[in-house]
């Protein structure tokens, strides 16, 4: 019997899956909007605290101004860690055999790594008692600079055993992005690699790392040998981790976190050029990560799944990291580029490692489709049963070809919509209950209240667009703050409908079923191949360069990734084209990595700004995608435009 049936426009769950999923009864959101504070307590409990909490949500009142504007489960004291293992609800002797998950390097002859649940306790002990001995104690931030590696599993484990707070930076991330994070968080420890593999190439990491270390406080840096590759090594400030944690015991006492402490930093882009970093709190987030993994990927006994983000990014630590570990599910990692040294990488290692649930993003699938289904031809793919999609909005004919090419027709697609800020999946259809429809994410996750509002703050109708909010108690794994920047905190998510409105800046509308559509960012994040920056921090980063007064950074729809960047720059320098070009895009290239590469660079004498000054950027998107410009009279320099569309449009006839 099919696991699904398609009804008019939608997708119905059906069969084995439907029957066996964790959660096939659609009375759960009943249930759980009746009383969603209920809800999510009766959840928490199946966790394990030291000591329980006193109040299960607390809404701070609308006068006071201490944040966060909200917290759950205060009083409660937890460990993630604790919870994953020795005090595991399942009982730990019943998991510890069991594979946590296997690690596959870039390279295809290089043995895989696999860890079962005790092998993984034991290092994060030892890697616990490690960082103790540098000094590390409860509130130090421990920076983690790594490829996806054991490693950085090991290091954010411990570093939560231990009561630190972690703050992962993406490895392909620049030394300079490596530094304005580091200076933020004060971090005096930093873990990072060697090099790891990146399309065939070593990458020479600890480089960018020593680099990225000047003028902040770091005092040691513990290198995990991985690449061999010879790197500057300075005994007075660098530790091997394979020294460091040799004579460590595997055995370290939990430290005891209040639900509201804070657990983790993670860093997304910040209008202004400074990354703002995240903060989520010890209690909420771990009762979010559980149940939304365990109720939306539908782990059981025997099921392989795979995420393909990065553990730098947040899908990487909620659903590479918390998530599935918390749930005793068994998962893959996998260091190296999906289609490399093949662009049927991916599907090779679902068929080899009898992947069950794979998650990616809409960036990915587009590629396999360009790549053509002919190439994936001789893959039966024949153990997957759940596809999911994450990090952008999945148009309808790449979620028609993930569903038939990969999932052969017979397996739901979970839309899960969410950001750095949530720390957990708050909208997608459950797998045992559906519906699905190509191109919307599907309906809230149970106990979460989602309104889409109007500028006035009147929620639209059906089919309408407007702003997608969500309505209090909010979702227990929700931001706490921005590190050290309460009014950032505050004027970007409580400011536009109040403290008890947190607003996501996404665009989006409900149809007639009450399923939800993404339909993008409303403030200045472009999402390129599912990463977040915002062309504010682009801007600021072509602005430090000598060569430039000022740029305008627009997005523009880009056939596989979504959306790229594209500058206009001002440079009143004597220099030709094709240097000022260059010097823009490697520009871009130190201050964040190759990823925010611009996909074109257009050397302008003036940008077209209001009489006030306010640059133009609707204008220069109209001019990219060729749409009537409509009235320029209300513009101070209307004569730039024309100059400008005759610039872009040499390019586009050079490129064709
Ligand atoms: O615009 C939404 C988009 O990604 C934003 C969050 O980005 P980030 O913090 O990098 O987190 C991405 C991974 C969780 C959102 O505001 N987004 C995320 N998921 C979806 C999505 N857009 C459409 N559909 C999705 N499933």
């Amino acid at each position: 019997m099919p696991n699904i049936k398609k009804e008019n426009d939608l997708y119905i769950p059906s069969g084995d899956l439907q029957e066996k999923a964790w959660q096939n009864d659609k009375a759960i959101y009943q249930k759980a909007s009746d009383d969603p504070i209920k809800f999510w307590e009766e959840l928490a409990k199946e966790l394990f605290w030291f000591k329980g909490w006193e109040e299960t949500f607390k809404a701070q009142n609308e006068s006071l101004n201490s944040q966060p504007y909200f917290e759950w489960f205060k009083g409660g004291k937890i460990n993630i860690t604790s919870n994953i293992f020795e005090k595991n609800p399942l009982g730990f002797d019943k998991i510890k055999n069991k594979i946590a998950f296997t690690w596959i390097g870039e390279p295809t002859e290089e043995k895989p790594r696999t860890f079962t649940y005790e092998e993984l306790f034991r290092e994060v002990n030892r890697f616990a008692n490690a960082l103790k001995n540098l000094g590390v104690k409860k509130g130090d931030r421990v920076a983690i600079y790594l490829p996806v590696i054991p490693e950085v599993i090991i290091a954010m484990l411990a570093t939560a055993r231990i009561g630190a707070v972690h703050s992962v930076v993406f490895s392909a991330f620049s030394s300079a992005a490596l530094q304005a994070r580091l200076q933020d968080a004060q971090a005096k420890i930093l873990i990072t690699a060697d090099g790891y593999y990146r399309r065939g190439k070593v990458i020479n990491l600890k480089q960018s790392a020593d680099e990225g270390i000047k003028e902040t406080e770091v005092e040691k840096i513990i290198v995990v040998k991985r690449a061999g590759n010879e790197i500057a090594f300075q005994p007075s400030q660098d530790l091997w981790w394979h020294e460091l944690t040799e004579k460590e015991s595997p055995e370290c006492a939990p430290e005891i976190m209040d639900s509201e402490d804070l657990f983790f930093i993670l860093y997304t882009s910040g209008s202004t050029g400074k990354p703002k970093g995240t903060i989520h709190a010890c209690g909420g987030y771990a009762v979010q990560a559980k149940f939304t993994g365990k109720w939306i990927f539908d782990w059981k006994e025997n099921d392989i799944f795979w995420s393909t983000a990065d553990i730098g990014w947040i899908t990487g630590h909620t659903y590479s990291c918390y998530s599935p570990l918390l749930n005793a599910a068994t998962f893959i990692i996998f260091e190296g580029s999906i289609d490399w040294p093949n662009p049927e990488r991916w599907a090779s290692i679902i068929e080899q490692y009898k992947v069950s649930i794979f998650y990616t993003a809409p960036t990915a699938i587009r590629m396999f489709e360009k790549y053509g289904a002919d190439l994936i031809k001789g893959y039966k793919f024949e153990t997957l049963r759940l596809l999911g999609s994450v990090g952008e909005p999945i148009d309808n004919g790449a979620w028609q070809w993930y569903f038939q090419e990969v999932g052969h027709g017979n397996c739901p697609i979970v839309d899960t919509w969410w950001q750095t800020e949530t720390g957990g999946i708050l909208i997608s259809s459950l797998p045992g209950i559906g519906p699905f429809k190509p191109s919307f994410t599907g309906v809230p996750f149970p106990g979460i209240k989602f309104d889409i509002l109007d500028e006035a703050g009147k929620s639209v109708q059906a089919n309408k667009e407007g702003n997608l909010v969500i309505l209090s108690p909010f979702n227990p794994g929700l931001l706490r703050g921005i590190y050290k920047n309460p009014e950032k905190y505050f004027d970007t998510y409580w400011s536009k409908y109040g403290k008890n409105v947190y607003f996501t800046s996404d665009s989006a509308f409900k149809d007639e079923n009450g399923l939800i559509r993404i339909v993008g960012r409303v403030d200045d994040v472009l999402k390129v191949a599912g990463h977040r920056f915002t062309t504010g921090e682009l801007e600021n980063i072509i602005c430090l360069h000598p060569d430039f007064i000022e740029a305008a950074v627009v997005g523009k729809a880009d056939e596989i990734k979504g959306e790229v960047p594209i500058v206009f720059a001002v440079s009143l320098v004597d220099k030709g084209l094709d240097d000022l070009k260059k010097g823009v895009v490697d520009q871009i290239r130190k201050e964040i990595g190759p990823i925010a590469s611009p996909q074109a660079v257009y050397i302008v004498e003036d940008l077209p700004k209001t009489r006030s000054g306010k640059i133009m950027r609707r204008i220069l998107k109209k001019i990219l995608t060729g749409e009537d410009l409509g009235d320029l009279s209300t513009l101070a320099n209307p004569q730039i435009v024309e100059k400008i569309q005759e610039i872009v449009q040499a390019d586009i006839k050079n490129e064709a």
